[in-house]
């Protein structure tokens, strides 16, 4: 990752946590971005000139285009964006209301366009790119909500993520910039904190590994969808869930 200069999204906590100490290990220069100014704050390493946090709300444009901004002022340009930011609703088909619903499509569909959109203007400039959105093995299995998972307000926002990949990557290919996701299993984060222990027990179930994912697992896939080792990879959701999509 070498001088790669990277915005990473949802950096105060989980998945966006570990990719930027990752990146930050590997001789990456980040933007870590995230709404939690005060936990991304204590999270992350002091005193490093390879690291800038930004907090704002993703799904506002202007955030979105300030972060970019601030990016390149510092490291003088922006090779790739991974997004792990976004927001979590368990809510049933019975309980979801119209707010929450709104809500979850405003921070996990229009900002994630939002962040993508910004990052793009700059890499078509250039030439070249690497856009990483974050879907979820959600959508494959259709999830309900309840006991701490992910009802249909977050599944929904969650699948079209995987469209939007498909529609940038067409987009912005001819242009030099490759995009596409991770579709994370279940992960040990904050996410899962509401998880019921009867709820944990059964999705372990569903793992081939009989365990759910470490925060670093997940990044994995980011680092590697940014590298050159990617090189012919657009429009591709990478799943990584330790089996639990089959059987
Ligand atoms: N943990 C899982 O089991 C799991 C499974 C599948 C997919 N995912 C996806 O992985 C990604 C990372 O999630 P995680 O598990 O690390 O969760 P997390 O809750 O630990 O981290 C999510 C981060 O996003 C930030 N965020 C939320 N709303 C934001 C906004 N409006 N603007 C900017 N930042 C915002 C939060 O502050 C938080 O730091 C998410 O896209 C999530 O949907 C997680």
């Amino acid at each position: 990752m070498n001088n790669q200069t990277v915005i990473v999204t949802g950096a105060a906590s989980g998945i966006g946590l570990a990719c930027t100490k990752l990146l930050l290990e590997r001789g990456a220069q980040v933007t870590a971005f995230d709404i939690q100014e005060d936990k991304m704050r204590s999270s992350l390493p002091k005193n490093n000139a390879n690291l800038m946090q930004v907090s704002g709300d993703v799904s506002d444009a202007d955030v979105c285009q300030n972060v970019v901004i601030k990016t390149i002022k510092k490291f003088n340009k922006l090779d790739a964006l991974i997004h792990w930011g976004a927001a979590h609703s368990s809510a049933c088909w019975d309980e979801l209301d119209a707010d929450e619903c709104n809500n979850i499509m405003k921070v996990n569909v229009t900002g994630t366009f939002l962040i993508a959109q910004a990052a793009a203007k700059p890499m078509v400039e250039r030439g070249k790119g690497a856009i990483v959105l974050c879907t979820s093995t959600s959508v494959l299995h259709g999830v309900t909500g309840g006991e701490g998972q992910g009802g249909p307000a977050y599944v929904a926002s969650k699948g079209a993520v995987i469209a939007l990949t498909r529609s940038l990557a067409r987009a912005l290919g001819p242009k030099g910039v490759r995009v596409n996701a991770v579709s994370p299993g279940i992960t040990e984060t904050a996410m899962i904190k509401d998880y019921s222990e009867r709820q944990r027990n059964a999705m372990k179930q569903r793992f081939p590994l009989g365990r759910f994912a470490e925060p670093n697992e997940i990044a994995e896939a980011g680092l590697f969808l940014i590298s050159e080792k990617a090189s012919f990879m657009t429009g591709e959701t990478m799943h990584v869930n330790g089996g639990s999509n089959f059987g």
